[in-house]
């Protein structure tokens, strides 16, 4: 088992040092020669009907939903076109506003979630070109789709997703990139800069895996704590429902991720002398937004630690008790670096009380019953 591990201590561990070649074999062959354009040699979707699409259905589970959350935004932003996120289990009871121009994508690290392969034949069933992202090519779900965009993460082991998540992002960057391409919603010059960008992050992200031991640190120091929150604005809030939900499958601590700014419609209440504030600050639009959502907690007491880039660090430390600074990248594609330390906070945390990493309790790796 040792070997399998390649000398990490747990699947999770390797899996999260995985991410750079995730990337890079997840972008390899998606991008022409000339580096300006999305080649998706594959996809049985026509240009045609790419051009028809009125709307845009994401449904998924769990970690992938959050990676279709952050998709979500990337295809409205690129496209401008309608997207509605939803999970599964809710999906596929609503009877949900479907028709030929609907444009389904279901997301799926093992393609065999019953609730996910549910909703997609209920889209189907519906006349909607459905969509599949998922990590397995011969799974349940990348058999029943219309189409499928691989993401070539590897064998995923550890019951907490994390390389899958990440290259689903990079899978939904591509997507969006291509549909833009296709229906002129971005100009040559911009794809061609955006795509620059998103070959840089598998380096981006190896630079983070080798400064981790502040984020180690801090693991411990709020692995003593019964309850926290994670805070952000747009796709940082995104995020942070991806860091809530890792941090309590397998460090059991009770979190919530919270758009910043519904702070005070409620939870607000909650904060008090001490209790940890995770707050995502990689959106320079709405940065002095969540800025001000930071003072708020502070003012009553939060231990507050700010994820956000490095020319932000010297300033936001007049706010916060603590930083930590990601490399530099568009807006659309932080979410590929940010989730990075909250994996490795969670992934520490969990160590650091003595837990299962690959093993938490009550949950499966793979959910095909309903
Ligand atoms: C992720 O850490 C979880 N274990 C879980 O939410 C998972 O993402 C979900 O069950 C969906 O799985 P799938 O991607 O294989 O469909």
């Amino acid at each position: 088992v040792t070997a399998e591990k390649n000398g990490f201590d747990h699947f999770m561990l390797k899996e999260i040092h995985e991410q750079p070649k995730a990337y890079r074999d997840t972008i390899r062959g998606r991008v022409d020669e000339s580096g300006r354009k999305v080649v998706l040699k594959d996809l049985n979707l026509t240009e045609d009907r790419i051009k028809q699409i009125q709307n845009v259905h994401i449904v998924a589970c769990g970690t992938a939903y959050h990676a279709g959350l952050v998709g979500g935004t990337v295809i409205e932003q690129l496209v401008r076109v309608p997207v509605y996120n939803d999970v599964a289990s809710e999906y596929r009871y609503r009877s949900p506003l479907i028709t030929p121009e609907t444009l389904v994508i279901v997301v799926s690290q093992s393609g065999e979630t019953a609730d996910t392969l549910a909703a997609l034949r209920e889209a189907k069933s519906n006349g909607a070109h459905v969509l599949a992202v998922t990590n397995v090519v011969g799974s349940s779900i990348a058999r029943d789709a219309d189409d499928v965009l691989v993401t070539l993460a590897g064998p995923e082991i550890a019951v907490a997703s994390t390389k899958a998540y990440s290259s689903q992002l990079i899978a939904f960057y591509l997507l969006g990139l291509y549909l833009a391409q296709v229906r002129g919603t971005q100009s040559e010059d911009q794809v061609a800069h955006m795509i620059s960008a998103i070959q840089a992050l598998p380096e981006q992200v190896e630079s983070m895996l080798e400064n981790s031991d502040a984020i180690k640190a801090y693991a411990e120091q709020i692995s003593h704590n019964q309850h926290l929150f994670f805070i952000g604005r747009g796709l940082d809030y995104a995020v942070a429902q991806e860091g809530s939900l890792k941090l309590k499958e397998i460090s059991y601590i009770h979190s919530e991720a919270y758009a910043a700014g519904e702070l005070k419609h409620g939870t607000l209440a909650l904060i008090e002398d001490g209790i940890p504030v995770i707050a995502l600050a990689t959106q320079d639009s709405v940065l002095e937004k969540t800025v001000s959502n930071i003072k708020e907690v502070k003012a009553r007491g939060a231990d507050v630690m700010v994820i956000t880039h490095e020319e932000h660090v010297a300033s936001l430390l007049k706010s916060v008790d603590q930083a930590f600074a990601i490399p530099k990248t568009l807006p659309l594609f932080t979410p590929a670096l940010s989730v990075v330390p909250l994996q490795l906070l969670s992934y520490y945390a969990s160590l650091a009380l003595g837990h299962d990493v690959d093993k938490p309790r009550n949950l499966a790796k793979s959910v095909t019953v309903e």
